[in-house]
């Protein structure tokens, strides 16, 4: 780990390896049933088009997320309690942190985790001319490697994880159960995580959030090919393969899906892939929980659910959990 003053704030560098995206990019696509994983839906078009999802009238979840916290902050911080160290795994722009930032009483310091530096070291920079007071600690990590947290100046009650945007949804049962476990463990004993769940509402809401009508969610999903073309030296043709996006009801999870419209080969990373017509790749998965099922998961974390804030149609929640 290397400790450096970038801008005003100083950073704590885990150096991440930049994942081998080839390598993960070519089992995807070898396997039976072929996957792409939804990390790499974000590169600067990806992260403008996600943006711009948020934004949707279809897209529910980020602004009834916010209006949780717009409604619920100062409860939030009430359970939290005084002098805690936050932590922020993927911090991106922290624009819901700033809300629980504004409430919580005399907080340690902020510790938001990203894996990308520049969006990273801005972020905190903008975060720390914002909040004089508040001590601004990044780290630059993998938040699914191990790392260590960097000590506040003036040791905290203790350390909360705040987890929103039901990032949680991206993970099937097993590896959501293996993030919680590490998460309670970076927590450590007398820690919390604030984590945001979307919740199990009508299909149609559900489908119509995936399937919007200017077609955001099409381009966002697409998106992910013109990737690989650029960077692994794709030849996908983005017309001959068409976005999907259905609720899958027994797993609770809504699939996104490209489907290839013929028979096709591409050549991508110096392997030849081919697709059968109406072949399905799998892109992400988005699971939508119940409160008793994420309870239940919780619990096999070690996890026990102290309080849920929910908007008045239960479509979704901000959860804090504590250990033990
Ligand atoms: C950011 C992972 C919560 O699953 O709803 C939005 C990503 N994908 N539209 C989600 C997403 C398609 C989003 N998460």
């Amino acid at each position: 780990m290397q400790i450096s003053q970038a801008l005003s704030v100083t950073l704590h560098d885990y150096h991440p390896r930049a994942a081998d995206m080839r390598e993960e990019i070519l089992d995807g696509l070898r396997a039976q049933q072929k996957t792409l994983p939804c990390k790499y839906f974000y590169d600067e078009r990806g992260s403008r088009l996600f943006d711009a999802i948020c934004e949707l009238p279809e897209y529910y979840p980020t602004r009834i997320e916010l209006g949780i916290m717009e409604a619920h902050a100062a409860d939030m911080a009430t359970a939290l309690g005084p002098r805690v160290l936050l932590v922020e795994p993927g911090s991106g722009s922290s624009v819901k942190t700033c809300l629980l930032l504004e409430h919580l009483r005399a907080p340690r310091a902020y510790v938001p985790v990203d894996i990308s530096r520049e969006h990273l070291v801005a972020a905190a920079d903008r975060l720390n001319r914002r909040y004089p007071a508040l001590e601004v600690l990044p780290v630059c990590a993998d938040f699914s490697q191990l790392f260590a947290l960097p000590l506040p100046r003036r040791p905290a009650v203790r350390t909360v994880i705040y987890f929103p945007g039901s990032t949680i949804g991206n993970f099937e049962p097993v590896a959501a159960l293996q993030l919680l476990k590490r998460l309670r463990r970076l927590a450590g004993r007398d820690g919390g995580l604030l984590i945001g769940t979307d919740l199990q509402k009508d299909e149609a809401v559900l489908e119509r959030a995936y399937n919007d009508a200017a077609g955001v969610t099409a381009a966002f999903n697409l998106n992910l090919l013109r990737r690989l073309n650029r960077e692994l030296q794709g030849d996908f043709d983005l017309s001959r393969f068409r976005h999907r996006a259905v609720y899958n009801r027994a797993e609770g999870r809504i699939e996104m899906h490209l489907v290839s419209l013929d028979d096709l080969t591409v050549n991508v990373a110096d392997e030849t892939i081919r697709f059968r017509a109406d072949e399905v790749v799998v892109t992400e998965y988005s699971y939508k929980h119940t409160l008793s099922g994420f309870a239940a998961l919780a619990a096999q974390a070690g996890l026990a659910v102290k309080q849920v804030w929910t908007d008045d149609r239960r479509w979704f929640s901000v959860q804090y959990l504590t250990a033990g």
